[in-house]
């Protein structure tokens, strides 16, 4: 066998188009600053995977708002939760008595979010929120509350506009379903 044919085929379907990303982004946007009127929004991207999101939807919010960044591991390369969440980066600044708001990529089990939110309600924020670009509500292991969700979506993998397979496809604008010669269902 050829190093060629030992590499699996990836097959890229696009799910959400980059205008419609764009447009639903914006509306986000716009109840999020509605809500937060009055308050000193703090807000905190999971990376690396809402980055793209976060840099978007950051511009449809009031000049005053702050930022942190966190890293979570709950996937090892490729497609298999191996449902143990590491922190790999903590945040910079102190959390207690903040409107903090939770920028994610996807909510899919539920295990990440469930345990990040514990972790941060511990540290004594004022209020704890969460927004969701992508929810695929049929794998929920741990429900978990969602204020803002972007768009829910079937049980696929998918990757694009910050979403990886094994670091790769962040980059596009589109969201796409995965599809290997390997595996085409259980992940
Ligand atoms: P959960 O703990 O199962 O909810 O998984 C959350 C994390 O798994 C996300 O932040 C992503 O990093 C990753 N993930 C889940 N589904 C997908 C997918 O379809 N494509 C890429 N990453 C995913
Ligand atoms: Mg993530």
């Amino acid at each position: 066998m050829t190093p060629e044919n030992r590499e699996p085929k990836m097959q890229l379907t696009v799910l959400i188009d980059a205008e419609e990303i764009q447009n639903r982004v914006k509306e986000l946007g716009s109840r999020i600053t509605n809500d937060y009127k009055d308050k000193q929004l703090h807000l905190i991207c999971i990376l690396k995977g809402a980055c793209l999101f976060l840099a978007d939807l950051i511009r449809h919010l009031p000049a005053d708002i702050t930022l942190d960044f966190m890293a979570l591991s709950s996937y090892n390369e490729g497609r298999h939760s191996s449902g143990e969440v590491r922190i790999i980066k903590d945040l910079d600044c102190t959390i207690q008595g903040r409107e903090v708001l939770i920028v994610e990529d996807i909510l899919d089990t539920g295990l990440t979010l469930d345990y990040l939110s514990r972790c941060l309600w511990a540290r004594g924020p004022k209020s704890l929120n969460i927004c969701t670009l992508l929810s695929k509500p049929s794998r929920r292991i741990k429900e978990v509350p969602a204020t803002y969700v972007g768009f829910e979506i079937p049980d696929e993998f998918v990757v694009g506009y910050g979403l990886d397979y094994a670091e790769r496809y962040r980059n596009l604008s589109t969201i796409s379903i995965m599809k290997t010669n390997e595996t085409s269902s259980s992940y």
